[in-house]
């Protein structure tokens, strides 16, 4: 019989098509009653398939006795309860090395997007106001100081691509990371401080929750954009609407918030912030590298092998 499959989140038509194919499938995302939904299935559910966001809540995993996978479709382990999950013996799969590069282009594509005010001077050319009227400067990006919180794979992809904007990079991390030359700073608020351009790209969860408090948001100042393509838990977002609302911070260009979907509504009308629905690693290609690694984690562990890319 095919192994039953909740799934919390759409992976794209054509790996959801391969997974019905393989596995009986129960969506989760489409049911207007889910708690319904995971009562009739529960028993029988093996795998789980979500996204990094989303992850498993304890309550749903727990009311999945059968449960032996959850095949994340994305690098975030923040939303899954890694120690439980191992302590019950459930595998835990992520996709890592196919999103890097994504999530570092639309990091530079928001630190320009704020700094040039891209979305700004849009609005303004479809609101016909350029026959008549000419919009404000916007500040330089090249050449200017950028400070990476957390140099793990997506922060180093980040770096690279600043090297070709001419910019000195320093990053905040524990300890300082051998194999690059930028320059290691380990106070967050020192970072921001002698930083114009704050990149956020640590992990999520409770080691890193709201760690870009006030007192960094105010430190890197009213001139200053923090990025964040990291997890909105990472970023105290009361103290970033704050900071923004006063203009002690100068700029954010957001991915990811602290109650996704929810964008609090302060930001909406903000013309120094660029806001995106978490979709830094939402290209056709690496969607589908990402659901490739989803399908071969299951077909892996259904098959009695090692899964291809575990967590646990
Ligand atoms: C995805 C993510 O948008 O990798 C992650 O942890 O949050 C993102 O790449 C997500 O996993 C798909 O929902």
């Amino acid at each position: 019989m095919q192994p039953d499959v909740l799934m919390i989140e759409p992976l794209t038509p054509e790996a959801e098509r391969q997974l019905d194919n393989a596995y009986r499938v129960h969506r989760l995302f489409q049911t207007g009653d889910p708690a319904k939904l995971v009562a009739e299935i529960g028993p029988s559910v093996r795998a789980v398939v979500t996204g990094g966001g989303h992850g498993v809540s304890n309550a749903i995993a727990d009311a999945l006795p059968a449960l032996e996978i959850i095949a994340i479709n994305g690098i975030g382990t923040d939303a899954v309860d890694l120690e439980r999950a191992q302590a019950r013996g459930v595998r835990v799969t992520t996709t890592p090395g196919v999103l890097t590069e994504d999530v570092a282009d639309l990091a530079i594509g928001l630190m320009l997007a704020v700094s040039r005010r891209i979305c700004v001077a849009d609005r303004f050319v479809r609101a016909g106001s350029w026959p008549s009227a000419r919009p404000p400067l916007s500040a330089k990006a090249s050449g200017k100081r950028l400070g990476i919180f957390g140099l793990g794979h997506v922060g180093r992809a980040v770096a690279r691509r600043a090297e070709g904007f001419a910019m000195p990079i320093a990053y905040c991390e524990p300890q300082p990371v051998a194999e690059v030359s930028y320059r290691f700073v380990p106070d967050l608020k020192t970072l921001a401080e002698e930083s114009d351009f704050l990149v956020v790209a640590t992990s999520g969860g409770a080691a890193t929750h709201n760690l870009v408090d006030r007192q960094v948001l105010d430190a890197l100042g009213p001139a200053g954009i923090l990025i964040n393509v990291a997890r909105g838990s990472v970023v105290d977002e009361a103290a970033l609407v704050a900071a923004l609302a006063e203009g002690s911070l100068g700029g954010a260009g957001l991915d990811v918030f602290a109650h996704e979907p929810e964008v609090p509504k302060a930001l909406w009308a903000m013309d120094n912030v660029v806001l995106q629905p978490h979709r830094a690693s939402a290209t056709v290609e690496t969607r589908r590298a990402m659901a490739d690694l989803v399908l071969a984690n299951l077909a892996a562990h259904f098959a009695g092998r090692e899964p291809v890319t575990p967590v646990v």
